[in-house]
């Protein structure tokens, strides 16, 4: 008669639903079979073929797929679920990252001279990442080389300044009161760098903006001054040079007399000075952009990598520490 195994085989397939059994090439081959069975065996065999036919559809049609409960994924789990669960750092070992802690104290300072805080983007436009700060439409630094671009045309922003025109747009209000626009804004900046020791393509940097009415540049190198006495715990001679910036006219590169040689040139500094941030008076185009009347108010800004800051505070040699994740690092600044 019929292929024991075949038909076992073909049953099996139909208890687990499997529906293209029916068009199975092993049921058809049972029909091309009864082609060449002899007469007397043809009835016998053609009945038994389109008996197990109809139990084939009898099963398939009884047939409920099971439903199963399965466990829920965890889609924000960090790591595979379906493999064997990392070894996770109990959360009261871990600590606040040194660069987070150092900021918290940079901003507490800042917060006790009377400025207020906002954070910066992570991703931003063309109009604040260049237009919005007066750079000409030529300028070499939106040349994409220098700055991240995303598929849909937003910039990974290279520096914090990209908030200017927003908070002095959303505070000029403060202005017509009587009161000055006093804003630190932290944030991370990225930038087409080759890393080494000194440089990151990922890192931190703290913008500051101050307007008002009779503000000078007197004014900026006094609160940069006061900053890093507080910051350092020491007083501290403070040096500017003319730079250029195309946001702020006169520009300038602001250094601080190196707190660990006193000038006498160092491993930290080398020749005396750290170079840590660049200033200068908001170039009145900036001002105009932001809806203030430049011809009434005038006023300063800052931007400086925090990194640079916090390694010279506490002696870290090597910028790629931060992103290391390393926990002999890290521990250190508990
Ligand atoms: N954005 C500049 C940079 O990343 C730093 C800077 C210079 C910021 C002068 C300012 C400024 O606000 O006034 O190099």
């Amino acid at each position: 008669m019929m292929d024991e195994s075949l038909v076992n085989g073909l049953m099996e397939r139909a208890k687990a639903g499997d529906q293209t059994v029916l068009r199975s090439a092993e049921l058809k081959s049972l029909f091309e079979e009864l082609k060449t069975k002899p007469t007397e065996e043809r009835a016998a065999f053609g009945k038994a073929v389109n008996e197990l036919k109809q139990e084939l559809e009898e099963i398939l049609l009884n047939h409920h797929p099971k439903t199963t409960t399965q466990k829920p994924i965890d889609i924000t789990a960090p790591f595979d679920v379906n493999a064997k669960k990392p070894g996770l750092l109990p959360a009261d070992q871990g600590s606040v990252h040194p660069l987070m802690k150092e900021l918290e104290q940079v901003l507490q300072i800042y917060a006790r001279m009377g400025f207020a805080s906002a954070e910066s983007r992570q991703l931003d436009d063309d109009w604040h990442m260049f237009e919005s700060l007066n750079f000409p439409p030529d300028h070499p630094a939106r040349d994409n080389t220098d700055t991240f671009e995303v598929e849909d045309g937003l910039l990974a922003p290279a520096h914090t300044s990209t908030m200017q025109n927003r908070i002095m747009s959303a505070n000029k209000h403060l202005l017509d009161i009587g009161q000055p626009i006093a804003y630190v804004i932290p944030g991370r900046v990225f930038r087409n760098e080759d890393v080494d020791a000194r440089h990151e393509h990922t890192f931190y940097q703290l913008e500051g903006i101050y307007v008002d009415k009779g503000i000078n540049a007197g004014h900026l190198i006094s609160v940069l001054q006061t900053f890093f006495e507080a910051y350092f715990g020491k007083k501290m001679e403070v040096r500017t040079q003319p730079f250029y910036f195309p946001f702020t006219e006169p520009s300038f590169e602001f250094a601080i007399a190196c707190p660990f040689c006193d000038k006498a040139g160092c491993h930290v500094c080398g020749e005396g000075w750290l170079e840590l941030l660049g200033c200068g008076m908001i170039h009145p185009n900036v001002l105009k952009m932001a809806g203030i009347d430049a011809e009434k108010y005038t006023g300063f800004a800052w931007g400086g990598g925090i990194e640079r800051m916090v390694m010279v505070k506490n002696n870290i040699e090597d910028v790629r520490h931060f992103h290391s994740a390393n926990l002999k690092f890290l521990r250190q600044f508990r």
